[in-house]
């Protein structure tokens, strides 16, 4: 699909996420030097969340919007045959040369995730943090997701959580304790004009939005953890402070499986 069909929020956040690749090339060497997996802005070590399996030896997994990668490797070193698909080149780009350099084999491809060309049932896992998470449109790629998992398939994802989006300023800064914008009809976000730091396009719903949809989509929730900052987490990383996010769920993380 050439860069004029795609919906608009995938075109603006193409652009935006080429034009910012860079600045997440260490933080992306740095996670996949990691050998546990850890969630989120806070680093929650998988040991504590228990999304992943344990072990997905001949597991057939997706991770959708993989940006460099490092959960891709995460489960591929768990064994899993990994496709991560991304809408940024660039991205693709440090995740390429970081599985060499790790020695790690994935298959990565340049796409959409809400609209991926593989057939119905063929992955038995799927993921996305802060990929498809946010930066794609639920009602989409909700049912996109269902439809690649096989029946009983699991479905993870973690992002900023809808109390963030509300107690984010109008000019853009970080969360505070205002309510600033409406929660009731929460969907889509445009960061592109405001103030402070312009970003792409997000989405994300209310918390029973959120379950009609899974409910309507043919999944059912296993865990919903609401993140909250460790004792020990310190300063502001991205849009919310350490006090901020020990006091309000800053993210939060879903874990599905697709019914029978
Ligand atoms: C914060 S990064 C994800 C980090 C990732 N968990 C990792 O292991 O590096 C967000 C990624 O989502 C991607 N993205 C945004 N919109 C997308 C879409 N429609 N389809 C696929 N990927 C998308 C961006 O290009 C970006 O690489």
């Amino acid at each position: 699909m050439s860069d004029t069909e795609l919906p608009e929020h995938v075109r603006e956040n193409r652009a935006y996420w080429d034009g910012m690749a860079d600045e997440w090339v260490a933080a992306g060497e740095r996670s996949w030097r990691m050998r546990e997996p850890t969630w989120g802005m806070w680093e929650i070590p998988e040991a504590e969340l228990g999304l992943l399996p344990a072990d997905m030896s001949g597991l057939s997994a997706i991770d959708l919007g993989c940006g460099t990668g490092y959960f891709s490797a995460w489960m591929a070193r768990r064994g899993a045959r990994v496709l991560g698909i991304d809408n940024s080149q660039k991205q693709l780009e440090t995740a390429r040369r970081l599985a060499a350099e790790h020695g790690v084999e994935l298959e990565l491809e340049h796409g959409n995730a809400e609209r991926v060309p593989r057939p119905d049932g063929c992955f038995d896992f799927a993921l996305s943090e802060y990929g498809a998470a946010i930066w794609c449109d639920p009602q989409v790629w909700i049912p996109e997701a269902h439809r690649l998992l096989r029946p009983g398939g699991e479905l993870v994802f973690l992002g900023n959580s809808p109390w963030a989006i509300v107690c984010t300023p109008e000019d853009g800064d970080v969360v505070g304790e205002r309510l600033v914008r409406s929660y009731f009809g929460l969907h889509r976000t445009d960061w592109s004009s405001v103030a402070i730091d312009p970003g792409g396009i997000e989405f994300t719903l209310t918390v029973s939005a959120w379950m009609r949809l899974f409910r309507a989509t043919g999944f059912e929730v296993l865990d919903y953890i609401e993140i909250q900052a460790p004792e020990t987490a310190e300063g502001t990383r991205h849009f919310a402070s350490a006090e901020w996010s020990r006091r309000f769920p800053c993210e939060h993380a879903w874990k599905l499986r697709k019914r029978d």
